[in-house]
């Protein structure tokens, strides 16, 4: 099956795809929404479930994503092709043109990031000290000179990345920027718990309260897990695709959803000590990122060093995913069309940039809405709370019911067996369908 076996790139570590798995894993989510949605639902409580849900579910998908795309060795598109004559390519097309959409936007809020850091160093804190912060974002967001000079450096860079290829340039870069984002991240929680006043918000975001644990809570932390481990886009199908078949890949898809969940709940640990000793209500999304912490830093000794440092770990997160999600479309063409990396590259750069113009200047006016909503949000509604869950769905069954023979024997290196092949298959099977199911039907409110 693996057409392209000797010349296909591959991972050049164990370690090296994990962080980069982890790096897709790691994103805007983890930082802008967890934190806010755990405080939300009862702090430990939301996060022992959550825990939960990441061990039972997000685990089992994200292993079959990349069992499927370790037994092909394919992208999304040709590894779905593979099967009864073509039947289910169009999976492979849905699953990387949501991949593509969810690209769109994400490199837009990508260069707001830079933006941000080159803000933090040149009078944002000053700005923010007089309570402007919100005003400087309403600016900044409806310039459209601006937004898409911003758009188009991030886009670059992105770009630039996966044009260096699997080991030279996506492997390349996470190896350095996820330890440094963790550094960041560690000196960032030594500064917010050592703030006078830091424990009340440890309190607020560590002490259980299982009564705020509400069932619109539990579905929270499934849909959270979904997005934030970077499921049902064809992302761990694609990265999988370049693992070794010596390879075993449940110890290493254990460990990126470690690394993703440390940092999410690490996150929590800036943000509520921060938040709670300046007396500043936590919120999420763009609102937290770019008014309220920027207002949160102006109030610190060395604000401007604080918020950059977080700028800078923000923007390690936005392009260690947007490096993913530009490798879906990338693979594909290469695979498909028999295109060379770098030709691949530049097309779907050009592609994803012109899909995301209208999500970069739809901020500003209401020229680019659909059904009512911003283009940003529609195309963010679209993609995840329809797109996602369905394909993640789809392919559970798939790889369950379909082509369970070819794919258990991926789980298996050659030197250590999976023993859990059953309670796993029956997950696949069962299990997470049901789950995903439930936050679909759930997440339709429009
Ligand atoms: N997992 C990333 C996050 O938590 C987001 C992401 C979603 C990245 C989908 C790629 C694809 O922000």
């Amino acid at each position: 099956m693996s057409q392209h076996s000797g010349t296909r790139e591959q991972w050049g570590s164990k370690i090296g795809f994990i962080l980069a798995a982890g790096g897709s894993a790691v994103g805007l989510g983890n930082i802008w929404r967890f934190p806010y949605v755990a405080g939300k639902y009862g702090g430990a409580s939301f996060i022992l479930f959550y825990l939960f849900v990441v061990c039972v579910i997000g685990f089992t998908v994200m292993l079959t994503e990349m069992a499927f795309g370790k037994h092909y060795q394919l992208s999304c598109v040709s590894a779905f092709r593979q099967y009864k004559g073509g039947k289910f390519t169009f999976m492979g097309v849905i699953v990387t043109l949501i991949g593509t959409f969810i690209l769109s936007y994400y490199m837009v809020i990508g260069g707001w990031t830079i933006k941000y850091i080159v803000s933090s160093l040149s009078g944002l804190m000053g700005e923010a000290a007089a309570g402007h912060s919100g005003d400087l974002f309403g600016a900044f967001i409806s310039s459209p000179n601006q937004v898409l000079l911003y758009h188009v450096i991030f886009v670059l860079l992105t770009s630039l990345i996966v044009f260096g290829g699997i080991k030279g340039g996506i492997e390349r870069v996470c190896k350095v920027m996820m330890p440094a984002l963790f550094v960041i991240l560690l000196v960032m929680i030594v500064r917010s718990l050592t703030l006078p006043g830091a424990s009340k918000g440890l309190e607020f975001y560590m002490l259980p309260d299982f009564s705020k644990l509400t069932l619109e809570g539990c579905l929270a932390a499934i849909g959270q897990a979904f997005f934030s481990l970077s499921l049902g886009m064809g992302i761990m199908i694609t990265y999988g695709s370049y693992v070794k078949k010596d390879e075993y890949l449940p110890s290493a898809v254990a460990q990126v959803c470690v690394i993703d969940t440390l940092v999410a709940v690490l996150a929590g640990f800036v943000i509520f000590p921060a938040a709670f000793a300046f007396s500043i209500e936590v919120n999420s999304g763009p609102g937290l990122t770019f008014i309220t912490l920027p207002s949160i830093f102006a109030k610190m000794p060395g604000g401007a060093i604080w918020s950059t440092l977080f700028f800078v770990l923000f923007f390690f997160a936005a392009i260690t995913s947007s490096i993913s999600l530009l490798e879906v479309p990338v693979a594909c063409l290469i695979d498909t069309m028999k295109m060379s990396r770098k030709k691949a590259t530049v097309v779907a750069t050009i592609l994803v940039f012109v899909l995301g113009v209208p999500s970069a200047l739809g901020l500003g006016s209401h020229a680019f809405d659909i059904a009512g909503k911003g283009f940003l949000d529609f195309i963010d509604f679209i993609t995840n709370n329809i797109g996602m869950p369905v394909m993640a769905a789809l392919t559970s069954l798939f790889v369950g019911w379909l082509i369970p023979k070819d794919i258990l024997p991926e789980l298996d290196s050659t030197t250590r067996v999976f023993t859990h092949k059953n309670l796993w298959l029956f997950c696949v099977r069962f299990v997470a369908p049901a789950v995903i199911l439930v936050i679909f039907v759930t997440g339709l409110k429009w």
